[in-house]
């Protein structure tokens, strides 16, 4: 289903329309959700009922008489990023049993995700100097070898601060903390820590993906207006400014299942590639109860009659 959706959504590659990137990446999401043997309803989705025509919060697809099983999607994570051909664009989905993925509304959450190392150790109300400390520490190293990764947004200007301050290394980037959250708990990215405030379910996504991997995010909803208050009210978070949301709070399933594949190139996937007839995807595909981590690289033939003979090269 990823790599549908990461092929149908680059072919819209740097041709300045996100929307449409978009757009392309849900429809080739659904059709293939409605191919499969699972009941799903949909619970972080491409938003709420009226303001999207596909695959919108609460939505079932796939067989009614399926399995049944809570679907967490975002068909294009870094719509912007594919719209100007820029990297780390990925279409993402994971599922699990009913009620293991937080049903989380589309407003923001801060965020504090490190890897397998750290994972248990830092602590999102601690100062960012020592939460840099102790992640130096874990790995062996010092806050000054540390790679720290923000959206550069305005609302990060005193957090890039207390970065700089501590001595670690920044990466700014546009657009996509899901994918720096896959990246910081994989070993040998040179990714270690991602802060700042970004899309709940991108971080309810990246929980499912810590979980498979061993890292870990804490996280505090961020309502930009009163009216994702109500939203969390609503849903019985009475008390978002003080919460603090783990892991499992936002991942509590014991049957969860990653997979994103990459649209557009990035360190950690390759983006799709195209030749007559067919495209080559790169997805990571992760499965929490049975513990297996799968890089997949999968040639599609897409036009039997162009293709031809197939020549693999690595
Ligand atoms: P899209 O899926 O809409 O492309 O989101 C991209 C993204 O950069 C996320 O990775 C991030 O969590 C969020 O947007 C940040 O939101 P904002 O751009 O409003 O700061």
């Amino acid at each position: 289903m990823t790599e549908a959706a990461a092929v149908a959504s680059s072919r819209a590659m740097g041709h300045g329309d996100g929307p449409r990137a978009d757009a392309l990446a849900v429809k080739a999401m659904r059709r293939e959700l409605e191919a499969v043997h699972l009941s799903g309803r949909i619970v972080i989705g491409e938003g709420e009922r009226d303001e999207a025509p596909m695959l919108y919060i609460g939505e079932d697809v796939g067989d009614p008489h399926g399995q049944r099983v809570d679907v967490a999607v975002d068909p294009l994570e870094g719509t912007s990023l594919v719209a100007s051909g820029r990297s780390n664009a990925i279409a993402v989905m994971a599922i699990s049993e009913p009620g293991g993925l937080l049903h989380a509304p589309d407003t923001y959450l801060e965020k504090l995700i490190v890897g397998p190392p750290a994972a248990g150790r830092v602590n999102i109300d601690y100062p960012v100097e020592a939460n840099l400390q102790i992640i130096a520490d874990s790995l062996s190293r010092q806050v000054s070898d540390l790679t720290v990764i923000v959206l550069d947004r305005e609302r990060h200007r005193r957090l890039i601060a207390d970065v700089r301050e501590a001595g670690a290394r920044i990466k700014l980037i546009a657009d996509g903390d899901l994918v720096a959250a896959v990246s910081v708990a994989v070993a040998g990215t040179a990714d270690h820590v991602v802060m700042g405030t970004g899309g709940a379910p991108e971080g309810v996504l990246a929980a499912a993906a810590l979980r498979c991997l061993g890292g870990e995010i804490q996280a505090r909803f961020r309502p930009r207006n009163q009216a994702e208050v109500e939203r969390l009210e609503a849903m019985g978070v009475h008390n978002h400014a003080s919460q603090v949301l783990c892991t499992e709070d936002l991942a509590s399933g014991s049957a969860i299942a990653f997979s994103m594949t990459g649209v557009t190139d990035g360190e950690l996937l390759r983006g799709v590639r195209f030749f007559g007839g067919g495209a080559r995807t790169h997805s990571l595909v992760m499965d929490l109860a049975a513990a297996t981590i799968r890089f997949v690289d999968t040639i599609r033939v897409l036009d039997r009659e162009r293709v031809g003979p197939i020549r693999l090269i690595a």
